[in-house]
């Protein structure tokens, strides 16, 4: 059977007070909305249709993709009006209805209540609260079969004592749905068109509707305000941080880790307390990452450490490679194996060969270093003439003295040296040394300054 997927989307999220729309606001550094649509994805659909309202044309910006169909709904009249806009688009024998907010279903979860939608069946994901206020209430006849649901306002006293709870998220029959919604009436407590509607609506037609319990209360938990965005994000944490220990990695302490991304993890990986991994990182086996180090879209090779405090982009370490405490590695920063570069050391687009050495406080930007070369204290690249970047070469076992500068484009051959505070301007031959700095003169007898 086919499947098309609508995903609700167009609220404003008042409590939110935000400028930016309800369900752009991220968790794990992604947008609630592109958690919906990424485990819609993962369902195989014909289409996903996302229904947008407030803020829609950022949204539609933001989220824009060939499998992702953006309708408007102009005016948010409710739910099942919302569904109703995207009608005309749904072609699928089921229609599975998910929210933009509600951003950490399981697919399982969502694959267990589409094997009960069916041509005769729909399938209704609930939930049971300890506090359901707010929540539709599934009203269920003796023999425990769902009739209806009423929303939380038109309930009555007795209606409000039940636990089970909508959800929401619900699995349709697509044939049917358009006779639904089009006999859906606003005459309710809220004057809004309800989805939740449809349920009676298909029990009188003599379906059956079927339910799904959510085995986590957060993975259908939406977010109205920011405490409850929060909520979300450590639940995304925590189950972030059981996954990587499950795969082998010792997490200092699990509730200061954060994942904003994609990792893949080796074994007997030990990662220290306050550390981001953002974007897609790839930790291969033995790797020793210190506190407080943000690791975004990187490679950390076998046995690869980073030290306290760095801060790595686009950045790759080669087996046995270490860096910082305090190394700033930016995009295209490449450590051969054991290469090491120390404290404030930045990076940018620099290629350290096996076992090349920049230890202290320098800048090393669009170079390639080969093999053993080290690079002492303060060395700076000058690779940027305030208009065009030039590339600065080094041979394998080039020795860089202190404090040098080498004036991009330059090439130095294997083995040269550079005398220590030098400005290199020209090309070093092979084992060659450059000294490039004024000539030192002593003055004999020379008075000191004294006070007036
Ligand atoms: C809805 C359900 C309720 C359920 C609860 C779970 C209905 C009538 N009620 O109530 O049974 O327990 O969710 O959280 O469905 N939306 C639109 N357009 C609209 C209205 C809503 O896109 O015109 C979107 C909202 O942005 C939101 C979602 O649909 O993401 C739910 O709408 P909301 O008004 O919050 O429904 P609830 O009153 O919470
Ligand atoms: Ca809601």
């Amino acid at each position: 059977m086919s499947l098309d997927i609508v995903i609700l989307a167009a609220g404003q999220g008042t409590r939110m007070r935000s400028a930016l729309p309800k369900v752009l606001h991220p968790v794990a550094g992604k947008s609630m909305l592109g958690h919906v649509i990424d485990t819609a994805r993962q369902l195989s659909p014909r289409k996903i249709h996302v229904v947008i309202g407030h803020g829609a044309e950022l949204v539609r910006e933001r989220l824009a993709a060939d499998d992702v169909d953006f309708v408007l709904q102009a005016e948010q009249l409710g739910t099942g009006h919302a569904v109703a806009q995207a009608l005309p688009h749904i072609e699928a024998d089921k229609v599975l209805i998910l929210y933009g907010d509600v951003p950490l279903t399981q697919v399982e979860t969502l694959s267990r209540l589409l094997e009960q939608a069916s041509d005769t069946q729909l399938g209704l994901l609930t939930v049971n609260l300890a506090d359901p206020t707010g929540y539709g209430r599934i009203i269920r006849d003796e023999a425990g079969i769902v009739q209806a649901i009423v929303e939380h306002k038109d309930a009555s006293e007795a209606q409000r004592a039940i636990r089970e709870g909508n959800t929401g998220i619900l699995a349709v029959p697509g044939k049917r749905l358009g006779d639904w919604l089009g006999r859906l009436s606003n005459s309710n407590a809220q004057g809004e068109y309800y989805l939740t509607d449809v349920i009676a609506m298909a029990v009188a037609d003599g379906l059956v509707v079927a339910t799904e319990t959510a085995q986590e209360e957060m993975e259908v938990l939406g977010a109205n305000d920011r405490i409850q965005l929060a909520q979300l994000e450590r639940y995304y944490q925590q189950r972030a941080a059981r996954r990587l220990m499950t795969q082998g990695v010792t997490l200092l302490d699990p509730a200061r880790f954060d994942l904003r991304g994609e990792v893949t993890v080796g074994r007997d990986v030990q990662i220290d307390i306050n550390v981001i991994l953002e974007g897609k990182v790839v930790i291969e086996d033995g790797v020793q990452i210190g506190p407080n180090c943000v690791i975004k879209d990187s490679t950390l090779r076998r046995g690869a450490i980073v030290k306290a405090n760095s801060h790595l982009e686009g950045a790759e370490l080669g087996e046995g490679a270490d860096c910082g405490p305090f190394a700033r590695l930016r995009p295209g920063a490449k450590l051969g194996a054991k290469a090491h570069v120390g404290n404030f050391v930045e990076l940018k687009n620099a290629v350290l060969g096996e076992g090349a050495k920049a230890g202290h406080l320098s800048y090393l930007g669009d170079a390639e270093i080969g093999a053993r070369t080290n690079i002492g204290a303060g060395t700076i690249t000058c690779n940027y003439d305030g208009a065009n970047k030039f590339k600065t070469v080094m041979g394998e076992d080039v020795f860089i003295g202190s404090n040098s500068s080498l004036v991009a484009p330059v090439t130095l051959g294997d083995g040269a040296t550079t005398g220590a505070g030098s400005t290199v301007t020209q090309d070093v031959p092979a084992k060659a040394l450059a000294v490039g700095r004024a000539k030192q003169r002593n003055i004999e007898g020379w008075k000191r300054p004294t006070k007036q």
